[in-house]
């Protein structure tokens, strides 16, 4: 055994590295090994730009890339990409999709698109002057950063406004710039900060030339230049809606007025419940999530948004809301999604570039949409289930198909299995002893 630690192991080969995991973490070097390097990607290329990615690489972690189709949005069908681990998530978006399809689909539109970022600063001189003089400085931050801003200006966006708060209410001394973008098709992470670092650098030289400031130079600080990934005016509405009567069938034997009731009770309670309404839009984010990753986009950023917009009035609340008026049935999905389909990992994904394809190659605009509506789709089938026949009945086809798979069931024991555990309550010793059972049995016939 070597030692765990490890220096100048980034500058290690792959295999160099590899090597030191195993013979240092695992009891089978060899065969982890093989395992690890049994899902490299066969074309080199293809595995070159993977690693790419990140650093310190030894494998890559494959997670299911799944389609839910049928999903209408504004009228236009998708077959909508989505990456989740998560058993059910890709089969309930679909039939949330199918759903919908004969009474209008889902509707959808974006609100805003502003992105944000900040400039945090100390400043121990007075107040006043800093607000006094603070268009002549934001004429300097604009024409300093326009090396950087051209381009995205060519493109219809750019630096839209800098304000100038005082903070020292909450804490001593600071002050930021808040400043707003419109960052087009790309999420804009780079873009955002390379603008904001410039800000931070030209805010210091004007304060040490401006000669209303002399004296008081060394009052300044900047603290940090950083996006904000709490983007409450880049939000999109992705709805459905129906006369409750149309709601038909899809209520699992209630009646559509008592399916409907129920189910906008259950949107209520995870309104004012911030227990309910944290696994309320987890379910939202299954959907969200899925698409946001197989489009190669920063679902970090958009969960961090989404649980602070949920919680935007003191209190965590469902993401979701929903209304019966008039005989309409209503239910709608407010979401901030910071998102591109241009730059970052978007084109350089292998896959995020199909599923883009598959897409129909939308701009950012057009995407938020569709993902908010595969979120609101998600929520809808998660809530149909539990107003009705409870989640576990679905749950645990998946289940079972998973634990059967685990156990290596062949297609015939897996079928009798299905069919075995159809009313009964589906767990992995449950199985286990069904297919001992099984087998047993059919070793005693032959
Ligand atoms: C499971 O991943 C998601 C649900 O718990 C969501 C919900 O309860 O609304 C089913």
């Amino acid at each position: 055994m070597q030692e765990k630690t490890v220096s100048g192991f980034s500058k290690l080969s792959k295999v160099g590295k590899v090597r030191w995991v195993v013979e240092n973490f695992f009891k089978d070097p060899e065969n982890v090994t093989r395992e690890l390097m049994s899902f490299w990607h066969e074309d080199e290329e293809q595995q070159r730009i993977l690693d790419g990615f990140s650093e310190n690489t030894i494998s890559n972690y494959y997670l299911p890339f799944g389609v839910a189709p049928n999903f209408m949005v504004n009228g236009k069908l998708y077959a909508v990409p989505m990456v989740i681990e998560e058993s059910s998530v890709v089969a309930a978006a679909s039939s949330a999709a199918k759903f919908w399809l004969p009474r209008g689909g889902f509707h959808a539109k974006v609100i805003a698109t502003k992105k944000l970022g900040q400039v945090h600063f100390s400043w121990k001189g007075d107040s006043d002057k800093l607000f006094q003089h603070f268009d002549e400085l934001e004429k300097r931050l604009r024409q300093d950063a326009t090396h950087i801003t051209i381009n995205m200006e060519k493109r219809g966006g750019g630096v839209l406004d800098i304000e100038l708060l005082d903070m020292t209410h909450l804490e001593p001394d600071y002050y930021q710039l808040k400043v707003s973008f419109e960052t087009c098709d790309s999420m804009g992470a780079n873009f955002i900060n390379s603008v904001l670092e410039e800000f931070g650098s030209t805010l210091e030289i004007f304060v040490q030339e401006h000669p209303a400031f002399k004296g008081e130079e060394q009052q300044l600080e900047v603290i940090m230049a950083i996006l904000s990934n709490y983007t409450p005016e880049c939000v999109v509405r992705a709805w459905v809606e129906c006369p409750v009567d149309a709601l038909g069938s899809g209520c699992d034997g209630m009646s559509p007025d008592a399916f409907a009731k129920k189910f906008a009770k259950a949107v209520r309670i995870a309104h004012i419940d911030p227990h309910r309404a944290t696994t309320h839009n987890k379910g939202i984010f299954n959907g969200v999530d899925a698409v946001v990753l197989a489009t190669a986009n920063d679902f970090r950023a958009v969960e961090a948004c989404g649980h602070t917009y949920a919680a935007r009035d003191g209190q965590y609340r469902s993401l979701s809301s929903c209304s019966i008026e008039n005989g309409k049935f209503k239910f709608w999905l407010d979401l901030p999604l910071a998102l591109g389909t241009i730059g970052g990992l978007t084109r350089l994904h292998p896959i995020a570039r199909r599923s883009l394809e598959l897409l129909g190659e939308p701009g950012a605009e057009e995407l938020m949409m569709v993902i908010a509506a595969t979120g609101l789709a998600q929520n809808f089938a998660a809530l149909r289930s539990l107003v009705t026949t409870g989640i576990q009945k679905g749950h645990m086809k998946m289940h079972l198909l998973n634990i059967l798979n685990h156990l290596e069931a062949s297609e015939r024991e897996a079928a009798e299995a299905i069919e075995h555990f159809k009313d009964k309550v589906v767990s992995f010793t449950a199985v286990r002893e069904f297919l001992k059972l099984f087998r047993e049995k059919k070793g005693s016939i032959a």
